[in-house]
């Protein structure tokens, strides 16, 4: 275990099974759409997962990816700037978008819309975790690996300070670190 890490929260192995479990879902619900189906990975924490997860679904995909930035727009609401788009039209396609974590859920709202507007057929979200108590936005993840608790994690894409993304696990972070 990485010195910084006070626990393990998700186990390498439970992670695998997890992506195994959640491409089968995937492959049975696109199995009959005559629409092409295109997975669009959040950079950069959805990597790994978006890695793992592909193995699973044994249909033919394509996948892209974007890079967002939010801030807070007027009225409090949430804004999205787009750092990278997508290389391709969506026009007519189903698209999965691939997520490490949902937390207030203003990110996949966001970008639900986006998606939406540049003509997708359909917008469907697979996440890895969900805190659902930390949920502000009125957003769901259609798939979903594991719902946790209320504690900021690293780890499998997650990062602190762009720092911890590599480890094969979901841990969190000694108390010492944040400080
Ligand atoms: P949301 O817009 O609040 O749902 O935020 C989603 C994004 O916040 C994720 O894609 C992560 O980049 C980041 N995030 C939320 N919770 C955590 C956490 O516990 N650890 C690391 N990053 C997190």
């Amino acid at each position: 275990m990485h010195k910084d890490v006070k626990s393990i929260l998700i186990e390498e192995a439970a992670i695998e099974e997890k992506c195994a479990e959640l491409g089968s879902i995937i492959t049975k619900h696109y199995s009959d759409s005559e629409k092409p189906l295109v997975l669009v990975a959040l950079l950069k924490g959805s990597v790994p997962f978006l890695a793992r997860l592909i193995k699973y679904i044994d249909l033919d995909i394509e996948y892209d990816f974007m890079d967002v930035s939010s801030y807070e727009g007027t009225n409090s609401t949430r804004d999205i700037k787009i750092l990278k788009d997508l290389d391709r039209s969506i026009k007519d396609v189903n698209i999965l978008l691939v997520e490490d974590i949902v937390d207030t859920g203003h990110t996949i709202e966001a970008i639900i819309n986006l998606l939406n507007n540049k003509g997708a057929a359909e917008v469907k979200v697979v996440s890895l975790l969900d805190k659902p108590s930390r949920r502000e936005a009125n957003v769901k993840a259609d798939f979903v690996g594991f719902e946790i608790p209320n504690e900021f994690v690293i780890g499998f894409g997650l990062d602190f300070n762009e720092k911890y993304r590599q480890l094969p696990y979901i841990g969190i972070l000694k108390d010492e670190i944040y400080q």
